[in-house]
């Protein structure tokens, strides 16, 4: 289950603001997308809706962008970004076992985000540390030849600090 994003009425307008200014230029469809990811945080479908409108675009075309880049995202992302890379090098050493720890420790799979909205699970391509394989991160700190156990111990001492933090 994911965080719940409540969508703001003006938020909306600011969007449809930008929008405004996108729509005089080529190309509106990307800036407008980027402009829905930093003000709600991600692109879920109803913001796609308002889009696809404000375009006269289909829903599924906007959709197809939004699923394509890695960039967006549909649910809500939590304070922390933990991901873990399932490109070749990494998965052939184990990175899947990593991912699965992960998602067990936080209850949530790959794409989702804890529902008290602090962590973000998520597997990617090479990161461009195939010498540190298998690599995952926290927050963009990548972690060299992970375990299971040293995933746990890592992200169970984050969960720590937030405790703490409350
Ligand atoms: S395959 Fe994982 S960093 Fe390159």
């Amino acid at each position: 289950m994911g965080a719940k994003l409540i969508i703001k009425e003006d938020q909306i307008l600011d969007l449809k603001r930008r929008m405004a200014e996108h729509k005089k230029k080529p190309g509106p469809l990307m800036p407008s997308l980027h402009d829905a990811q930093s003000i709600f945080g991600c692109v879920p479908l109803e913001v796609q809706k308002i889009i696809a409108d404000e375009l006269g675009e289909s829903i599924a075309k906007i959709n197809g962008v939004v699923t394509f880049y890695s960039r967006f995202t549909i649910e809500p992302v939590g304070k922390h970004t933990v991901s873990v890379c399932l490109g070749t090098a990494c998965y052939v050493k184990g990175s899947q076992t990593v991912l699965d720890e992960l998602s067990n420790v936080l209850g949530i799979k790959p794409g989702e985000t804890t529902e008290d909205g602090l962590f973000t699970l998520s597997a990617c391509r090479c990161i461009g540390a195939c010498g540190l394989s298998p690599a995952m991160t926290i927050d963009g700190q990548v972690t060299a030849q992970a375990t299971p156990a040293i995933a746990r111990k890592a992200l169970e001492a984050l969960i720590a600090e937030e405790k703490g933090n409350k």
